[in-house]
This record gives structure tokens, sequence and C-alpha cells, in this order.
């Protein structure tokens, strides 16, 4: 029998070349993607494809009935992906805005996990797969809710890692850096939407912010393509026992590295400086 999948965020990046990559490789995928357009897409890509909005609980739940309808209440995995990044500086996040950014990053991630894992548990086995960021663990300049968002994940697979000990089900978190995919459009929507440059002590720092966002092709050194990425992900879903903690790309590794060993205030000076050049 073929494995199943269950992954978010599906319309491009990250989660478009996951889902085509793993149907390639045998997998039965449920490409799920939050706008109907998306969805058409993709079944016309030769996906199975649903609709699903890591915002609105009807969605998931619907979404959720429909692929254990169709797999007779089986899956293997689920690969939370769908998320954004609101740019901006925290004095400049109004309550609406970290509310958003956590609807989608967290609790929808959350939910959609709370519903699978009684699914696992039951058939005995399982794998989640959880793309965090290398923002997960270490924080930049301008990417507080981003960084808050994937912090709370991290710690939330954490724990749900030690509560899942004593079983056969695995949870793996992916810490990818610069990976080229539709992330800074979004972002640059995102910050559109929610934040006011004009009123912002900030305000000539916005500008660097936007002129990254804005640049076409990769806006950082070492940037990876999604691929990258789907390798990891392979390697959670058919390793017998996947690794805790998947890095991605050199400025993952790096920050991982300095992290353990240099004093806070330093590792400090060398994030602010990374952060306000990309
Ligand atoms: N690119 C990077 O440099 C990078 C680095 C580290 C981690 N990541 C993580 O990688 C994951 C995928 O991002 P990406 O880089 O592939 O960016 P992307 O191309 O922008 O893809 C993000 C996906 O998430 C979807 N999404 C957004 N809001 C959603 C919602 N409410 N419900 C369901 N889906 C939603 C988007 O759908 P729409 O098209 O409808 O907006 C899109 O399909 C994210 O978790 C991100 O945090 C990315």
């Amino acid at each position: 029998m073929k494995k199943t999948i269950l992954i978010t965020g599906c319309s491009s990046g990250i989660g478009y070349c996951t889902a085509h990559a793993l149907h390639k490789r045998g997998y039965r995928v449920f490409a799920t993607a939050r706008r109907q357009q998306s969805v058409e897409m993709l079944l016309s890509e030769g996906l199975e494809s649903l609709r699903l909005d890591l915002d609105d609980s009807a969605s998931i739940q619907q979404a959720f009935q429909d692929i254990m309808h169709r797999t007779g209440g089986e899956l293997y995995a689920l690969f939370n992906n769908g998320a954004y990044g609101l740019p901006g500086a925290v004095e400049d996040l109004s309550r609406e805005a970290l509310r958003a950014q956590f609807e989608t990053n967290v609790l929808g991630w959350l939910e959609l996990t709370n519903l699978v894992l009684p699914i696992m548990r039951k058939q005995g086995y399982g794998r989640i797969i959880q793309n965090s960021s290398v923002l997960g663990f270490a924080a930049m300049p301008f990417r507080g809710a981003y960084n808050a968002s994937k912090y709370a994940i991290e710690g939330l697979s954490d724990t749900l890692r030690l509560e899942l000990m004593d079983s056969q089900i695995f949870i793996s978190l992916i810490e990818p850096g610069p990976i080229a995919t539709q992330f800074r459009a979004n972002a640059l929507k995102a910050l559109q939407k929610y934040i006011n440059v004009e009123n912002s002590a900030h305000r000539d720092k916005y500008l660097a912010v936007l002129n990254r966002l804005n640049k076409p092709g990769p806006a950082v050194p070492f940037t990876l393509p999604p691929e990258a990425v789907l390798k990891r992900v392979i390697h959670a879903l058919e390793a017998r026992k996947p690794q805790p903690r998947y890095y991605v790309t050199f400025p993952t590794y790096l920050f991982g590295f300095l992290k353990r060993f240099l004093s806070v205030r330093l590792l400090d000076r060398l994030l602010a400086k990374a952060g306000n050049n990309n």
C-alpha cells in the first residue's frame, strides 16, 4: 500500500516542490492549499488536492474528514508547511497583526496536528514534520512576529516529542535558512497589510526591508532551492529513526554553531548585523 501524506501550503515553494516529488516517489499525497484556484492548479497537474485554510477551523476539519474518508481512516504522515512571514519591528506589531501571524503559523498547525495524532496513535505509527526555520532558534531584527511563531512551533514540537517517546510516532523539525520561494513576495503583502511604515520610529529602516523584499532573485547569499528541504523531508519520512532536527542551508549551520558557543551579547551583534543587511 502507498504511504499517505497530508501537506499544507502546496500552492508554491517548498510545499509545491515536496508534493510533486513525493507523488513521483510513490506516495499518496494530499496536497492542500488555502485558495480554490491553487487546488484547481494542483488537480490539473495530477495531484490529489483539497482546500485547507489554516486560519479557518471549519476548512481544517473538512479537509481532514475528506482525507480520512478517502484513506479509510489512515494517515502515515503530516507535513506542516503552510505559513508566511510578517516583517516589522516588534513595536509596530498590533495585537491583530500578531494574532493573525499565530493563527496561520501556530494555531492552524496545532489544530491539524491534534486531529491527526489520535489516528496515528490508533494505527501505531506516524510521522509529523514541522517546517520551522533558522528563525525558530535565532532572532533577527524586524522579524519578531515570525520569530515568535517559529519559536512557538519549536517549543510545541520539543514538548510533543517527549510526550510521544513511548510511541512509534516521530516528530521532526526542519530548520531552513533562505530558500528560493514565494516567501518574500508574500511577506511584502503581509507588511503592507499590517504595518504602518509612515508612523513608525523605524520608518527609514523599513526602506531597507522593502528593498530586500522587492529584490528579484535570491535576496541573500547561500539561498538554496526547495529541493534542499525536500531531501530532509524524505529522510524524516523514510529513516527508521528520523532526526528531531534537520538543518538546511549554511546560515542555519552557522547560527546553530554560534548559538552554542558565543555569549548572548556577541551573538546579538552578529544577528543584528546579518538581519539589518538582509
Ligand atoms: N523560503 C524561506 O526562506 C524559508 C526559510 C525557512 C522556513 N520557511 C518555511 O517554509 C514554509 C513554506 O514556505 P515557502 O518558503 O515555501 O513560502 P511560499 O512559497 O510563500 O509558500 C507558503 C505557502 O503557505 C501557504 N499559506 C499561507 N497562509 C496559509 C493559510 N492560512 N492556510 C494554508 N496555507 C497557507 C501559501 O498559500 P498562498 O499561496 O495561498 O498564500 C503557500 O502555499 C513556511 O512554513 C516557512 O515559514 C521558508
